[in-house]
């Protein structure tokens, strides 16, 4: 009871105050006979007033005070000696291991309001739920926002069912100091999932290419053009982000309509120079005059192989079928994994959707962007070539991000890019990269890294030719596997 009515002597403290202005202004009001007053008050009429408001004020204000400062003393007084509660401890610690669904512990939930130990503390817990949106950790320099939250909070996600291929979680770590990552490793290690960390960087051996991925191009390009602006500052004119977006945006998609497959090497050239945008759309627009040849493949196979790792173009032609573009190449892989596949005329809504496409891509060039003045243009594409160029210029850098197609089948063109120096020994899209749930479907923001991928692959294994067979003589899945180790 008295403690209730300490943790309240602020409130108790108003209403002390309020009881004493009132009574007080009541029994002493400013005195009206005081000559001094009376001779203000006709003098200096706004001074008479503030006076009379000061007086009213301090009546309030006063009591206040003084009624906290008790307040405080006698809380002081009070809070040093223990409280007869009982203290329950928390409930046993339940081992990321042992729990059912992915959650984290930040620590312990004691009273929501005000500092002290609660009688019933919880564990304070993130529910898979709340994984999927932001955790920000806030503190000066050195007050341990590193060693007391994210050791132990990513200690804890990447133990949860580590040997579950199909559930563990991923992640993707950016760090600028460096150390991060080796605590990670370490993490890893412990939980016997060293295999599992992969490390992007310019000598790392791995490669990862930003724009292959099945994100919307409007998505990438509004990336990329939000990150020039924190590179290089941002422009008071809205129009300069947004012409950075939509020329990005409309070269992004041209490429993975033509080719389905592109990278920031790329569409450096295409911005650099648009008479290959338009020699694309005229290629495109010849292309797709008539239904044009897909390659056709069974829903089961196509979820089997994932060929969409380095063909991005698939869509859904009927209840049962998947179909893309034909693709010599994908044809020649399909055929190396021994699928069952048909090579037949576009029948679905697949070509019609990309001839939509197409005509938006087409009305783009011939209506907004050949019409710009040639100054103009000039100026966006500099904008943007500027970091682009980074990609083209610095071998190492396009070596690590802007690898072949060939290098998501874990296969080398001859003269492609890695074979000059060092070579990129495997790639991963953003799905590889990222946490989530594998049965909602968005694999970018799934625990993706699933058995076989990321492990070693000798060179000349190459890509599986027979689907292995599972003990009970059923056909297991094979996958062209992206991520290959070479020493
Ligand atoms: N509550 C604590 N008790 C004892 N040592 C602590 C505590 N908090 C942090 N430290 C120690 O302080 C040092 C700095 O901690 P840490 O690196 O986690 O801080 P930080 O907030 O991440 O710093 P920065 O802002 O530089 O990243 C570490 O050696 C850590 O062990
Ligand atoms: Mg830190």
């Amino acid at each position: 009871m008295l403690r209730t009515l300490l943790d309240a002597r602020t409130l108790l403290a108003m209403a002390v105050a309020l009881a004493v202005g009132v009574w007080g202004l009541r029994t002493y009001p400013l005195p009206s006979d005081n000559v001094f007053l009376a001779l203000i008050a006709l003098r200096r009429p706004d001074l008479h007033q503030g006076l009379q408001y000061g007086y009213a004020t301090l009546w309030f204000t006063t009591p206040f005070f003084g009624a906290s400062l008790l307040g405080s003393l006698f809380a002081i007084a009070m809070y040093r000696h223990a409280p007869r509660l009982t203290f329950r401890s928390l409930p046993p610690y339940i081992p990321p291991e042992d729990r059912p669904a992915p959650s984290l512990v930040l620590g312990e939930a004691h009273h929501e309001t005000r500092p002290g130990r609660a009688p019933d503390p919880q564990w304070l817990t993130i529910p898979q739920r709340g994984l999927y949106t932001g955790v920000m950790v806030l503190g000066s320099v050195g007050t341990g926002k590193t060693s007391a939250c994210m050791y132990p909070y990513v200690d804890q996600l990447v133990r949860w069912r580590s040997h579950d291929a199909d559930h563990k979680l991923g992640g993707l770590v950016m760090e600028v100091k460096g150390d991060f990552c080796r605590q990670v490793q370490a993490m890893l290690r412990a939980c016997g999932r060293e295999a599992d960390y992969v490390e992007v960087g310019l000598d790392s051996g791995v490669c990862y290419n930003p724009l292959h991925n099945d994100l919307d191009p409007y998505a990438v390009a509004y990336a990329i053009a939000t990150l020039l602006n924190n590179l290089f500052g941002k422009s008071k004119e809205p129009f300069w982000q947004q012409a950075y977006t939509d020329l990005l945006k409309f070269v992004i998609l041209l490429r993975r309509l033509t080719d389905g497959y592109t990278t920031f090497a790329e569409v450096y050239r295409y911005i650099l120079d648009d008479k290959l945008i338009d020699r694309d759309i005229r290629k495109l627009k010849a292309a797709l005059a008539s239904p044009p040849d897909v390659i056709r493949l069974s829903k089961a196979d196509h979820h089997l192989y994932d060929p969409g790792r380095a063909w991005s173009h698939w869509y859904p032609e009927d209840a049962d079928h998947m179909a893309h573009p034909f693709d010599a190449e994908l044809e020649g892989h399909l055929a190396s994994l021994n699928v069952q596949y048909e090579v037949r005329p576009a029948q679905g809504d697949g070509w019609r959707a990309r001839c939509h496409q197409m005509e938006a891509l087409d009305r783009w060039y011939i209506h907004s962007w050949s019409r710009l003045d040639t100054r103009l243009r000039s100026s966006i594409t500099e904008g943007i070539v500027v970091f682009l160029s980074l990609f083209d210029d610095n071998p190492a850098v396009h070596r690590a991000f802007c690898p072949p197609r060939s290098a998501y089948l874990g296969t080398r063109a001859p003269g492609d890019p890695g074979h000059r120096t060092q070579e990129p020994r495997g790639c991963h899209t953003s799905a590889d990269l990222f946490v989530g749930d594998p049965g909602r479907g968005r694999r970018d923001r799934l625990p993706v890294r699933r058995e076989g991928e990321g492990r070693s692959r000798p060179p000349e294994e190459g890509i599986s030719r027979q689907r292995p067979k599972s003990p009970g003589g059923k056909t297991l899945p094979t996958r062209a596997d992206g991520v290959s180790r070479r020493a």
